[in-house]
């Protein structure tokens, strides 16, 4: 009897556990500001095809939410800024709009998030009046359909709610927006609602390129900018924005409230001037952006913590105004190929549902610049033991001892272990003490294996899963990672 109790107990925690542990998870925006491209049946099947689970739409257009009815995407809808006054003066408004809209498709298309306005730091004072009493009568109508705890509302944000931004310690409001502001964040953290904001290292960079670099703009940076009120080191922009967010967020003491990142991206052609558009930098910066999210790593203040993250966009957007970047953030043309590869479960280093590879050249997992003795020693025997790798390369005499010191047998190991066993994030993990790299760490007559490369003993298993590239392969160690830190506190 006991011992059921106590299976039950375990169970629901467990249950708890994953309800709280859900994994960060990476989606894209489906921009329609265009006369070009596919119809929604068509897109149904473009995100199906990439395993595409999360996407955010800007409005609540009926062919979209048919569109994606019983396909599992989890939809999230907008309510434009131009509905605002209306959505806010009437309860009767929103009433209408969501049984007229939402409700008919809800839940066969599954809606999770509604945003209330977009970025209104950036529109007329009155209209971000407006926002606040808008947001509680659509949480209203969604109460009284019985869906306010299915369906999260929410408004964006662009990094202009910010005065300050560096160091991200210092990150703070600008406190011309406190007015509704301040009641948009206590309606966020009485209803759970995550704090919303579209984040573009593109731009800082393009703005101010002498003072930032391309590196590390891109997630490629083997440097580290230093907070120097806390020291905590970044490596970097993304992570530092959402770092100032977070402690602008802590400075009114608003410490519940959660960062979900509504889009991101990086655009793959610009005018003359704007010579970072292009398609391998847009490549670099999402496919880094991906694995970064999806290995749940955190950011340096908030390590560990889930991020949600949609990329903007699904495709190029023709209508746009503005420079040519703003017609250039996509990642399909209207044909439906893609402008550069892009694995959106960030497991392997190839998309293969279509097209080929062009710009990239492999990666490799070497030892991390800050792990312990005791971390790289463990990865090193359990590599070279369980693991299965050929060590003798770093034996005495071998072509890879020299330098003799444990970062650097580590690397060896862990590159080969993770070139065997389908050069995932996962294969390199090590208990974090493996970082990849897309520089081919060989030196002298020490030849780091590829992925391609003769000694890889298991071709099969390098030669990647390509339908099986679902999130859910990230199951088992997150899960594992989750209970950890669950059950920290009780031992
Ligand atoms: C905001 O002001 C503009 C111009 O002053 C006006 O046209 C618009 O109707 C106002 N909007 C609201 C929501 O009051
Ligand atoms: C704060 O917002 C106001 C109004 O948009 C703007 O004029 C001001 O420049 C902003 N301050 C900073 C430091 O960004
Ligand atoms: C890339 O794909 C195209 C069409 O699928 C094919 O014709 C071409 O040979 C491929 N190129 C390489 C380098 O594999
Ligand atoms: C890939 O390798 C080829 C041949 O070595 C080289 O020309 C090309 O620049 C490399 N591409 C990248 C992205 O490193
Ligand atoms: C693969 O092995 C063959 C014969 O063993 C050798 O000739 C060739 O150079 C090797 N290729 C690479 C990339 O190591
Ligand atoms: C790899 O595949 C070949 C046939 O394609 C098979 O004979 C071999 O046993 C496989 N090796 C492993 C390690 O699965």
């Amino acid at each position: 009897m006991a011992r059921g109790l106590r299976l039950v107990f375990a169970t629901s925690l467990l249950l708890m556990l994953l309800g709280f542990c859900r994994g960060s998870t990476i989606g894209v925006c489906y921009g329609r500001n265009a006369d070009d491209i596919p119809t929604p049946d068509k897109v149904e099947q473009l995100v199906q095809l990439h395993n595409i689970k999360y996407l955010r739409i800007y409005d609540s257009n009926i062919q979209v939410l048919k569109a994606f009815a019983n396909t599992g995407v989890e939809l999230m809808v907008g309510i434009p800024n131009s509905d605002l006054s209306a959505f806010s003066q009437f309860q009767s408004n929103v009433d209408t709009w969501l049984k007229n809209s939402i409700l008919p498709y809800y839940p066969a298309t599954k809606v999770t998030y509604i945003t209330v306005g977009a970025e209104l730091t950036e529109a007329p004072s009155n209209v971000s009046a407006s926002v606040v009493p808008a947001m509680q009568n659509v949480f209203t109508a969604l109460r009284k359909a019985g869906l306010h705890r299915k369906i999260k509302v929410s408004s964006t944000h662009s990094l202009g709610v910010l005065s300050r931004s560096f160091p991200p310690s210092a990150g703070a409001f600008n406190s011309s927006h406190a007015f509704f502001l301040k009641p948009m964040l206590e309606f966020l953290a009485e209803n759970k609602s995550p704090f919303m904001v579209d984040i573009y290292p593109y731009y800082a960079y393009r703005d101010s390129a002498n003072k930032v670099s391309l590196d590390y703009a891109l997630f490629e940076s083997t440097s580290e900018v230093i907070d120097p009120n806390t020291g905590l080191l970044y490596t970097n922009m993304f992570d530092a924005q959402i770092d100032a967010l977070y402690f602008a967020l802590m400075a009114l003491n608003f410490r519940t409230i959660k960062i979900m990142v509504t889009e991101t991206g990086w655009p793959s052609k610009g005018s003359a001037k704007e010579t970072v558009a292009t398609p391998d930098n847009a490549q670099t910066y999402n496919q880094n952006l991906i694995r970064h999210v999806i290995d749940n790593t955190g950011t340096p203040a908030k390590p560990g913590e889930e991020l949600d993250v949609y990329i903007f966009s699904l495709f190029n957007e023709n209508r746009k105004p503005g420079l040519e970047s703003e017609r250039n953030w996509g990642l399909f043309y209207p044909d439906q190929t893609s402008i550069y590869n892009l694995d959106f479960t960030g497991r392997s280093t190839v998309d293969s549902t279509k097209a080929n590879v062009t710009s990239s050249n492999g990666t490799w997992c070497i030892a991390s610049s800050t792990a312990s003795d005791s971390e790289l020693k463990n990865g090193l025997n359990w590599a070279c033991g369980a693991g299965n790798v050929d060590c003798s390369a770093i034996q005495p005499s071998q072509p890879c001892f020299e330098p003799d010191n444990l970062v650097s047998h580590a690397s060896y190991a862990f590159n080969s272990y993770y070139q065997q066993n389908g050069a995932t994030d996962v294969a390199c993990r090590f208990g974090g003490a493996g970082v990849r790299t897309n520089k081919n760490p060989s030196y002298d007559k020490c030849l780091y294996i590829t992925a391609g490369s003769n000694k890889t003993a298991a071709n099969n298993a390098t030669s990647a899963p390509s339908t099986s590239s679902s999130v859910q392969i990230g199951f088992p160690l997150w899960i594992s990672s989750c209970l950890l830190l669950a059950f920290l506190p009780f031992s």
